[in-house]
């Protein structure tokens, strides 16, 4: 019994987790719930290079790529890179994302220049990662959590090109679910509205969940982060979308 306990423990590898846009709000606490269970994390953002060179150097075998993820290369380098410092990659969180606050009623101000940017980054970006991950990731029968929004799945969100986009990256991460099976599992969490610096400044936006919601509050990064981490635990989940969102679209 020791000698099969001994040998069961030796085959124990550890997971390699990229979380992009991981130096702040969701992607940082996702970051932080695989490296607390013991998984070697890959920190990534765009601007903030010092911070995820702290964040790489303050969590144990973590390391940080800088790169855009709206950029196909930086794609391909940020997988390479991956490769390169750990010979694996069994996890793909697509986190980074990015909008503008534009009023739905605003028709002129959502400008085709901003629907290109949104996209560039929360659809074509995600794509650009799975497609240069999928090969690591089918060799490890790894899994993919893209990170949308409820402003994919109700007439809701900051703005139409935004709320267009996480509709797109819901749809893609059914149809690349039943596309890259059995090897590769693939889902989406749809936060609510979460307190990061993204909405460090919308009130009454906060109010408003806060009075509507069935569980009274805004979500915590922690709280999307946990179901992140359970997706990519959960071996029989594939193609779904969760809403993260403390019941605010079952009570709107
Ligand atoms: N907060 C919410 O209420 C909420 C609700 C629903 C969905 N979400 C989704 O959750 C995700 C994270 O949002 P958050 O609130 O945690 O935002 P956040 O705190 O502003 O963090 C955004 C992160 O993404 C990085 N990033 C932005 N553009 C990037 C790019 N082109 N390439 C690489 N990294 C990039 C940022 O790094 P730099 O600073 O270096 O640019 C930062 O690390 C987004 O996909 C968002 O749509 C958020």
């Amino acid at each position: 019994m020791d000698r099969i306990v001994a040998s069961s423990e030796a085959n124990v590898v550890t997971r390699v987790v990229l979380v992009t846009g991981s130096t702040s709000g969701i992607g940082e606490a996702t970051a932080r719930r695989f490296a607390m269970n013991g998984d070697y994390v890959v920190f990534n953002s765009l601007h903030s290079v010092d911070e995820g060179e702290r964040l790489a150097g303050a969590t144990p075998n973590s390391l940080y790529v800088q790169g855009d993820v709206a950029n196909t290369e930086d794609c391909s380098r940020i997988i390479r890179e991956v490769l390169d410092a750990h010979g694996r990659l069994d996890v793909l969180v697509n986190n980074a994302g990015v909008t503008r606050k534009i009023a739905h009623r605003d028709l002129d101000a959502a400008t085709v220049e901003i629907w290109r940017e949104i996209f560039d980054v929360n659809v074509f970006g995600t794509w650009s990662l799975c497609l240069a991950a999928m090969e690591h990731l089918r060799a490890t029968q790894g899994s993919i959590v893209n990170v949308s929004s409820i402003a994919g799945l109700r007439a809701t969100g900051s703005s139409i090109p935004y709320a267009a986009s996480k509709a797109a990256l819901n749809h893609m991460t059914v149809l690349l679910a039943k596309a890259v099976g059995p090897e590769v599992r693939v889902n989406a969490v749809a936060p609510g509205l979460i307190a990061t610096p993204w909405t460090s400044d919308w009130e009454l936006e906060h109010d408003f969940v806060a009075a509507v919601a069935p569980l009274k509050r805004s979500g915590t990064p922690e709280d999307v982060a946990d179901v992140i981490f359970s997706l990519a635990q959960s071996t029989y989940v594939t193609g779904q979308i969760v809403a993260v969102d403390g019941g605010f679209s079952i009570a709107t």
